[in-house]
């Protein structure tokens, strides 16, 4: 455990750190009045509805209700964790961040090694950057001059060379004290169990560094001049890099767009930079991996809209096949994805310095938008005029709709399916409950489907069995850590909790603290907890994305609270539940009375 930062260090932070600069250097600015304004970063719009306050020392969004102070900016804006924005903070001060029980040897020892591994890591990027402007870099200099990049662009993805040495990156690393171990921990030295000996593992490559959102380099790929194998060498996994999350070119491409509004996912470092090279700058390769969830999460909070770039032969639909899969449940309202088939044989690198620039655009412009995709997809080898095809393209459909989140696009794409078939949009609701419960939670997706009066957190508790749903107390702290000031609404009397929640202790503690006034808001609250269990649960909540709207979250909380005062006022219908539920569980079939009663009984619970 790295020790808790104390409280006080985290206000003397704040205070002496202007929310104003913060955001300033990340979004453009106008004075208005006392306040600052400009476009939210948070959400897309044409005209301003952000505001900055140096009084208050305050960000708030009149559209989209994003706000907090100068570490919820960092937060929210370059992804960081608590500490991690903290850190960041005070560094700009010129402080270091005191932690309690930092005298823990271990602590301050993980501590070095992590400042140790970002040093190296710099310190070998800049070698290989030095590297390729000398003579020996001139191979290298002529291979990216004949892949078409100008030294510009060179410099803006701070692409160097790794000699055509054995030891170079070594005896340089080494000449300013950095242990062999520390090399090859963060794979910049490869060493042989064998014969005990290490060497450079990138030589005679053009080195590309990936960096993370902050700009600092966590690994490197270097690609050959030539035609040898392997064309990319990646950096290994290390402390600071993960190859499933991290994204080429994200960095870069936030430092080009002040307002980023969409990012084009391709496949390789090459197709970022030669699009960047045309001007077209907001494009992001995943690591010789197939797009995460990770991946698309981050993207998801930085713009509104993703695009996929795949090959046209069958490996580029596969992938795309496996691309929709992942961003199918992320696909809340607000959000785009698309899908961009390129011809066959052709790369974006290619292909945008065939036809140029805008050529390359107008593709993107029109690419697929997912609902078309899964409808042209489900359609592929199918001829819909006959009844057996035409159930397994809705089938294919059906279940693709059902990963979608609750929302406006799952409503429409069922009404766009029964348009399709020609079937009614009921009978495609009651088959998706169906098929829901056949993958083996059928109790709870059936009850989602017929219990219409629930409030809605019970329902979305109740759709995606599989993704671990937030359970109902979790759902209350992680509407009082984003919002605090909601702790007013509920009841004086704790007397609402149910039993057996595991989060009902930890959200006792934060309705006490925050009724005694101690904390007004969420990041403080976190703070408060840092460094322990409670801290790390209360952190994964607040990550997690809310998707209740700002003016409907009062209404959950009461919802909510409603329905476990309810609730303990019928303990023998929920038991009854329970016993049904069970029964349906154990694999036995419910009779068409059970059912019924289930379903009355259910109904009941949420009226
Ligand atoms: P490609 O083979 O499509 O290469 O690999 P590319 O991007 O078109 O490269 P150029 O144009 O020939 O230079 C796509 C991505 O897959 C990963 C890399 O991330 C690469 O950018 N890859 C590929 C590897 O990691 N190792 C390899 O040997 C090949
Ligand atoms: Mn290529």
């Amino acid at each position: 455990m790295a020790g808790q930062i104390p409280q006080r260090f985290i206000d003397d932070l704040l205070a002496r750190v202007d929310v104003v600069d913060i955001v300033g250097e990340r979004v453009q600015l106008k004075k208005a009045g006392r306040n600052h304004a400009g476009l939210c970063p948070f959400h897309q719009e044409k005209t301003p509805s952000f505001t900055v306050s140096a009084d208050k020392q305050f960000y708030h969004c009149f559209g989209c209700g994003a706000h907090g102070n100068a570490l919820r900016f960092l937060m929210e804006y370059d992804n960081l964790p608590f500490p991690e924005a903290v850190e960041q903070l005070a560094s700009r001060l010129g402080l270091e961040v005191p932690r309690e029980g930092a005298d823990d040897p271990r602590a301050q020892a993980r501590e070095r090694k992590r400042q140790e591994g970002v040093n190296l890591l710099e310190l070998s990027a800049s070698f290989f950057r030095e590297r390729l402007k000398m003579p020996e870099g001139q191979g290298a200099r002529h291979y990216l001059a004949e892949r078409g990049l100008s030294p510009e662009i060179q410099a803006a993805f701070g692409i160097g060379y790794a000699p055509d040495e054995w030891e170079s990156l070594k005896r340089h690393l080494s000449a300013r004290d950095i242990p062999e171990a520390v090399q090859i921990e963060y794979g910049l030295l490869v060493h042989r169990e064998e014969s005990g000996r290490t060497y450079d593992r990138f030589r005679d490559r053009v080195i590309f560094p990936i960096r993370d959102v902050r700009g600092r380099t966590i690994a490197f790929g270097g690609r050959v001049l030539g035609d040898a194998k392997p064309k990319y060498l990646n950096s290994p996994e290390t402390p600071v890099f993960h190859k499933g999350r991290e994204l080429y070119g994200l960095f870069e491409a936030r430092q080009a767009n002040t307002r980023l509004e969409r990012l084009v996912i391709v496949e390789g470092y090459m197709d970022v930079v030669a699009l960047a090279q045309f001007g077209i700058r907001n494009a992001v390769a995943t690591l010789g991996t197939s797009t995460s969830e990770d991946h698309l999460s981050r993207l998801f909070r930085m713009v509104d809209e993703v695009v996929f770039c795949f090959d046209g032969d069958r490996a580029g639909r596969q992938a795309a096949n496996r691309a929709l899969e992942v961003v199918l449940p992320l696909m809340i309202d607000g959000r785009q994805a698309r899908f961009l088939f390129l011809p066959e044989g052709e790369d974006p690198d290619t292909l945008v310095r065939r036809e140029g620039p805008e050529a390359f655009v107008d593709r993107i412009t029109c690419a697929s938008p997912l609902s078309e995709f899964l409808f042209d997809q489900a359609a592929r080898g199918r001829d819909l005029a006959r009844i057996e095809d035409r159930e397994r393209y809705a089938s294919q459909v059906l279940a693709a709709i059902g990963e979608l989140p609750e929302g406006l696009l799952k409503s429409l794409m069922l009404n766009e399916l029964s348009r399709r078939t020609g079937v009614e949009r009921l009978r495609f609701e009651a088959l998706m409950a169906r098929a829901e419960g056949g993958a083996g939670q059928p109790a709870e997706a059936e009850a989602a489907s017929v219990v219409s009066a629930m409030p809605s957190a019970v329902k979305a508790a109740g759709t995606r069995p599989d993704r671990m749903p937030l359970g109902l107390v979790a759902r209350i702290l992680q509407l009082l850590v984003h919002e605090p000031i909601l702790v007013e609404r509920l009841p004086e009397a704790d007397d609402w909790y149910p039993e057996g929640d595991p989060d009902v202790p930890l959200c006792r503690e934060v309705v006490r603290l925050l009724r005694a006034g101690r904390y007004r808001s969420g990041q403080v609250l976190l703070a408060h907890f840092h460094g322990s269990d409670q801290g790390q649960r209360l952190a994964a909540l607040v990550k997690r994305e809310m998707l209740i709207p700002r003016d409907a979250r009062a209404q959950e909380l009461d919802g909510l609270v409603e329905h476990f005062r309810r609730h303990q006022r019928r303990p023998s219908c929920q038991e009854r539940i329970d016993a049904l539920l069970a029964k349906q569980h154990s694999g036995e079939r419910l009779s068409p009375e059970e059912r019924q009663r289930l379903m009355t009984l259910l109904a009941e619970l949420g009226s």
